[in-house]
């Protein structure tokens, strides 16, 4: 593979810029509960929120954190191993085909400023200048709940909206900020990839105001198939749109407001661009369906042997209930959730005591085999070690066979 000159690749990605003007993300079709032609704009509307809008974070990422001058000197191999994802679709043609030759140059920190003007890094918006130089940075939701599928390469691909991105180093990319302490840098980098850590600090608009300490990272979920649940997040705190504007505001640092006095957080900033777009955003994300499990991914007998061991001998569907696999909408009134103290489960308690309810929503079970690590803490490496949590924690004296079935099972799901 040939790699040509710095100053020439640069000059093929700007020229296929200029050739092929703003290449538009490839529109998939959208298929929403809410037929019709005003359904579907919603849609359109809030996948174009979810992918590309920031809500004016770059006062964050921006002019606080001055990530922008961090990203400048990054390269594409380094972007791409702390999880940063490329969507193919973004790329002119010309840029494909210099890529597909080997003649870009992906250690070159100017490749990574013309990722970001064509738009096609998942979850960074970037602005640069007609110079070349990057002016701001800010970040979409796509950044943690968005892969591609890697069909052209590891890390560049299509764009797959609600997976969770098990690779993002979010803690590494943040430690690059050259406005953070040497001691809150080492700490963002014990978080490793695919976790996050949504009750350390938040932004007010102004500053970083600390949460809780130490941190404790967790996993970076899925958010597909959350259609009918009705409580999100781990601790089930509230319906969807909680989360989006309490991660929009306070963790994204979007203009925005969020106000929660069972948490004692209240950030108000006018306008308000994040409280607007919360309905398309949520019908979005309510479309977003679970992936199937491949064909031949799991054994189908062995599967349906667990179902029966997940329903009766394993007691899993107590909590586990169908359609969904969770009991959150099983109290006596709706709007309150149902909800498991952590010695019932057997997790540490420490997250959920952070939460504005101090215990843990039953996980839906869907998409499993594509997010491991498995629950909130990720203390379950596989879903092997999920069983082996439960027989040990329950008493269950399941045999290897049975396990094997369970994860099977669960696999299949
Ligand atoms: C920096 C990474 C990050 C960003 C950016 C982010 N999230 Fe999240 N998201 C998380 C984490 C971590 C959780 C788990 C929080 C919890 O359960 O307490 C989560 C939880 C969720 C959930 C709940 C999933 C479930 O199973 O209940 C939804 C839905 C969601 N996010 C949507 C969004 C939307 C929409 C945006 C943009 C407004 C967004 N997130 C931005 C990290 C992120
Ligand atoms: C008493 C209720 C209860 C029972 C019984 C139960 N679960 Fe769970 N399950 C939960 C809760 C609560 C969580 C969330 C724990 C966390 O993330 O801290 C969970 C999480 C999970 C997860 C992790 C999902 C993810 O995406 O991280 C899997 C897998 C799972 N359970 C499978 C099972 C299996 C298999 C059984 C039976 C052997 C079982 N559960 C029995 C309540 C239960």
């Amino acid at each position: 593979m040939r790699l040509i000159g710095a100053a020439s690749i640069v000059f093929v990605l700007a020229m296929a810029h200029a050739i092929s003007g703003f290449a538009p993300a490839m529109q998939t079709e959208l298929k929403g509960s809410s037929s019709g032609h005003d359904g579907e704009q919603t849609l359109r509307d809030g996948r174009a929120i979810f992918r590309f809008d920031t809500f004016g974070d770059e006062q964050l990422w921006t002019d606080v954190l001055r990530m922008h001058e961090a990203v400048a000197t990054v390269n594409p191999a380094t972007a791409l191993a702390v999880g940063l994802k490329v969507d193919v679709d973004a790329l002119p043609t010309p840029v494909i085909a210099a890529l597909q030759a080997g003649q870009v140059d992906l250690t070159n920190p100017a490749v990574t400023v013309e990722l970001l003007r064509l738009n096609a890094v998942v979850g960074v918006k970037g602005t640069v200048s007609d110079t070349g130089q990057l002016t701001k940075v800010g970040i979409t939701c796509a950044l943690c709940h968005s892969s591609v599928d890697d069909s052209f390469a590891p890390g560049i691909g299509k764009r797959l909206d609600g997976w969770a991105n098990t690779d993002l180093n979010v803690g590494a990319i943040v430690a690059l900020s050259p406005a953070l302490d040497e001691a809150t840098k080492a700490e963002f980098r014990t978080w490793g990839p695919g976790k996050y850590d949504p009750r350390h600090h938040a932004f007010d608009g102004t500053n970083i105001v600390p949460l809780n300490n130490p941190s404790l990272p967790i996993v970076i979920p899925s958010i597909y198939g959350l259609k009918g649940v009705g409580f999100e997040t781990f601790t089930a705190d509230g319906p969807i749109s909680y989360w989006n504007s309490y991660v929009g505001v306070g963790q994204m640092g979007g203009h925005g407001n969020f106000s929660d006095p069972r948490i004692g957080l209240h950030i108000a900033q006018t306008p308000d661009l994040v409280t607007p777009k919360l309905p398309a955003l949520l019908a979005y994300q309510l479309s977003l369906r679970a992936p199937k499990a491949p064909k031949g991914s799991f054994d189908q007998a062995a599967a349906s042997r667990g179902k029966r061991l997940f329903r009766n001998e394993a007691g899993c569907a107590t909590c586990h209930q169908s359609p969904n696999y969770t009991d959150v909408l099983s109290g006596p009134n709706a709007t309150v959730p149902f909800l498991h103290d952590p010695a019932e489960v057997g997790m540490d308690p420490g997250y959920a005591a952070r939460t504005a309810t101090g215990k843990y929503r039953t996980t839906p079970l869907r998409g499993l085999l594509q997010h491991p690590p498995y629950f909130h803490d990720g203390s379950a490496p596989d879903l092997l070690a999920v069983v082996n949590h439960y027989d040990k924690h329950f008493g269950l004296n399941l045999t290897a066979a049975q396990k094997a079935d369970l994860v099977e099972f669960l696999k299949s799901l």
